[in-house]
Order: C-alpha cells, then structure tokens, then sequence
C-alpha cells in the first residue's frame, strides 16, 4: 500500500470519497472521461521516426487518400467562379460571425459550388515522408489536416438549393462534384431540425427563444473515416484527438469562406451519429459524424455583401 500511495497511483479519500491525489481534477470539474482523453493524447511525446521496428504494417490500400463512395448518381457542381477576387483577407477575418437565420430565397448551386471549392477540393494527391517505410499517400485541399491525412469527409443534407435537388450527398473533393446518397428522408428532416433546434439560444441573445430555429440551407456534417488516421496514429493513440483538431480547422475554414461568399454560417456543437449512420448508410465504426455546420442565404440586414467590400 505505501508503494502505490508513494508512487502516486493509490489516494487517502476524505470523508466524500474523494482521493486527495484526485482532489485537484474534481475542483477543477474534471470529468473522468475528458480527463482519461486528456492523459492519454497529451502526457507523452511519441516520436513516430525512433523506432520504427515497433510499427504496425499499415495496409495502406485499406484506407485509401481519395474516398470512394457507393451513390445513387451524380449531380455536377457549376465550375467555381472567380467572383470575390478583390475581397480582402482581413476583411473577410473582421466580418465573419455565426449568423442563424435565413431569408425566404435558397442559397443557389453556384455558391454551394464555391464554398465547397475554397474549403475542401482536393489540389493534390501526395507523397509523404517518402523516404520511410511508412511512406502513405496524403491530400493537399485549401483547408489543413495532420499529417495530410484528411479523414474526414463532407456530407450535405440539402434542404433547399436552387439548381440541386433536396437530398442527403456526399462531396467528392476529387471531382468537386455531389455523390446523391437519398432523397430527404426522414432521417434527414430530424438531422435538419435538430440542428435547428440547438440554435435556439445563441450566446449573445438577451433573452432564451422558446420558438424553433431556422431550419438551414444546407445541413454539412463532417465524418471521419477513423481508420484512414488509424492507420498512421494507431501507435501514437492520438487518432480521435487529432479527427478534432482537424474538425476545428474545417470549421473556421468553413466559416471564413462562407462569409466570403456572403451566406449565412454557424457552427454547432450537437450532432447525433445514429441518425448519420441511417442517412449515409454506413457503420459508425467505419465513418462518424463528428462535426455539423450549417448553412443558408442571410436576410440583407444581416448579410455581408462581398461585392461591396472596402478595406477600413
Ligand atoms: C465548435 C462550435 C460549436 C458551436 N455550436 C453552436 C451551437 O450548437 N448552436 C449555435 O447556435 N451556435 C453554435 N456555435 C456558434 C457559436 O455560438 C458562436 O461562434 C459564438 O456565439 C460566437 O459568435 P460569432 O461566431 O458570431 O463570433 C458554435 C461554434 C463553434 C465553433
């Protein structure tokens, strides 16, 4: 016992049952399931190039970098137009804002086309670290990813899109064009409106709204294929750590290209991944929703009009 109390795996709990060497994470409001993730993803430093002796043969025709989905059919995109070119960067940074309502006009194929464009293409397919015997095949897209891994592919729940018909698609950043999964399904409706509903208390409100949100444009949902990122980081452990930083950098690129292009973003932080696994037909295990954002046309007054922008 004096063992494992020295050694700081063992605690002497006090009268609530908490272990003193516990007392520091449960005043902070640590809970056990963030605080294990935690451990685990930040208290070691793994350096994948010391021994490689130690590595797991990756089966890299198993999780291939281009992602090929069974679909219905396929809708092409417009071509993505070179509108906006005069807009500053910084102003796009100063302008971007989660906006949560819609007008009664759709957003419209070609702006759906540019947005998915400047976010997730594929520009390149690559070879990393050629010279080791891990060597894999990564993505080059606008958007970063660890390790050009890119995992995580887009799903879109259009609602409502002139030039697209409503359904559930997947995005091939490849072809940069829509793979159509199913018509709006139910699945779909719910996915829509569960997104809207947990926009009904944005931060900034004064007061908490009873009424329903705005059902978006476009519901995109993020999936990540686990094993694709598995099989560089099985080792590591730090593949679902590193499936949500990846998440967050394509938030924030979702969010500055779609104030670009003048629609409405916002970002959310509730998503369910059974209905995911109904709409995509697929195994959670295989893909997951990890991610959900949403998109639409603003009403004027909320609207940031590209074309009119001036540098303050
Ligand atoms: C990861 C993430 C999750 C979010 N989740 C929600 C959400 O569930 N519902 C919502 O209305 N807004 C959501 N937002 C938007 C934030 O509420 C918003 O960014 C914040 O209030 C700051 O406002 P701003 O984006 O206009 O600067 C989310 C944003 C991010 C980045």
């Amino acid at each position: 016992m004096s063992l494992l109390l020295s050694s700081g795996v063992a605690g002497i709990c006090d009268g609530q049952g908490v272990a003193d060497i516990d007392q520091e994470a449960v005043d902070a409001c640590w809970t056990a399931e963030d605080l294990a993730f935690h451990c685990h993803t930040r208290e070691r430093m793994i350096d994948l190039f010391c021994d490689q002796s130690q590595q797991k043969l990756i089966e890299k025709q198993q999780f291939p970098a281009k992602h090929q989905r069974i679909i219905l059919g396929s809708a092409a995109l417009p071509k993505p137009s070179r509108i906006n070119h005069n807009l500053s960067f910084f102003q796009v940074v100063r302008e971007r804002k989660t906006i949560r309502v819609y007008q009664e006009q759709p957003i419209n194929a070609g702006l759906l086309s540019d947005f998915l464009w400047h976010s997730m293409h594929i520009r390149e397919e690559i070879l990393c670290d050629p010279a080791l015997s891990r060597a894999y095949s990564g993505l080059l897209r606008p958007v970063a990813s660890a390790g050009a891994l890119h995992s995580i592919e887009l799903y879109l729940c259009i609602n409502r899109c002139i030039g697209l018909q409503p359904g559930f698609y997947h995005y091939d950043s490849f072809n940069h064009s829509l793979g159509k999964l199913s018509d709006l399904s139910e699945v779909c409706v719910q996915m829509l409106e569960q997104a809207a509903a947990s926009t009904c208390r944005a931060p900034q409100a004064a007061s908490v709204s009873s009424g329903q949100g705005q059902l978006p444009d476009v519901l995109v949902v993020m999936a990540a294929r686990y094993g694709r990122n598995a099989s560089l980081h099985q080792q590591t452990g730090l593949s679902y750590a590193l499936i949500l930083k990846d998440v967050g950098s394509i938030y924030q690129q979702l969010y500055l290209v779609a104030t670009a292009l003048g629609l409405a973003p916002c970002g959310l932080s509730f998503g369910d991944s059974e209905l995911f696994e109904q709409a995509s037909g697929l195994s959670d295990r295989l893909e997951c929703s990890v991610g959900e954002f949403m998109i639409g046309n603003p009403p004027s007054t909320h609207a940031f009009d590209p074309s009119t922008a001036v540098l303050a």
